[in-house]
């Protein structure tokens, strides 16, 4: 299927950063009052897909991004799911892995809150964006250049992003999809996930993650940053709807209900509480 890229130009000074709002209401409105408070333009903020998964919200969080001004909202596999009618959410997990059984749930409940023209709408959106900033390319993916649901961790060995990169036509990067923020910089080449504000980061804690970049005199700085938000707020919403207790709890106890998705390398930091972290790509 051919790829729906946007150019979004020039992009200046500072950025933000967010994946997976999976329809989690409380998180999204959180995120905007962070983005307002810095001073971003809107037109500077980027999602990288997946509005639409494990929370009770998918109308609503839809809504607010629809009318958000937001740079970017990019096509994720969930929105390309249900957009086609899909049987699922199109993660690519294992059939009878527990990531697939608890996905059916979260699933039927979007597909049933959705009307024509929404699930319309989100077939139109972008799948790929580019844009220049600090003197770089960029191209933003939900989860690689070449397939929208890869899972593209930390862990990943340097020689598959370098050919996702060079897939792409950019000097860096920015993905969404595996839940896990990091950012690489290797040789010339960088790699960022600002992870997602939908679920924490498996680490133990119920703090959603972000990204800020900024353009600095030595080159591009990217700091991965926490949000807080009332998830208790999220989990009374999801338990009312029915929906699976594993993601309700894991809002607050901040670990996954299943890790099937994850290297063994990954599998590694669950639980380990995530730190802010600042990378800067040499650029000058
Ligand atoms: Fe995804």
């Amino acid at each position: 299927m051919p790829r729906n890229i946007i150019d979004l130009g020039e992009l200046h000074d500072r950025i933000v950063v967010f994946g997976g709002p999976y329809s989690n209401l409380e998180a999204t409105e959180a995120l905007l009052k962070t983005v307002d408070d810095l001073g971003v333009p809107r037109s500077h903020v980027l999602c990288t897909g997946d509005m639409v998964a494990y929370c009770a919200d998918p109308v609503e969080v839809l809504a607010l991004l629809r009318s958000s001004g937001f740079g970017l909202l990019l096509k994720g596999n969930c929105e390309e799911a249900l957009a086609n009618n899909a049987k699922d959410c199109g993660c690519g997990f294992d059939e009878g892995s527990a990531c697939h059984r608890l996905s059916k749930d979260w699933y039927s409940h979007a597909v049933q809150s959705l009307d024509d023209e929404t699930k319309q709408w989100l077939a139109g959106l972008p799948d790929q964006a580019v844009f220049n900033f600090g003197g770089k390319r960029f191209s933003v993916v939900h989860g690689g250049a070449r397939q929208n649901n890869a899972f593209i961790f930390e862990t990943t060995p340097h020689s598959v992003k370098r050919e996702e990169i060079e897939l792409a036509g950019s000097d860096a990067v920015i993905c969404g999809h595996s839940g896990l923020f990091f950012t690489e910089v290797f040789g010339e080449a960088c790699w960022h996930n600002a992870g997602v504000i939908g679920m924490p980061a498996n680490d133990g804690t119920p703090r959603v993650w972000y990204s800020v970049i900024d353009s600095i005199p030595e080159g591009i700085r990217f700091s991965h940053l926490p949000l807080a938000y009332d998830f208790k707020i999220t989990q009374e919403k999801m338990r009312k709807a029915g929906l699976p207790e594993g993601y309700a709890s894991a809002l607050e106890t901040g670990l996954w209900p299943s890790c099937d998705v994850l290297t063994d390398a990954e599998k590694q930091k669950c639980g380990v509480e995530a730190v802010p972290r600042q990378h800067i790509w040499k650029t000058v």
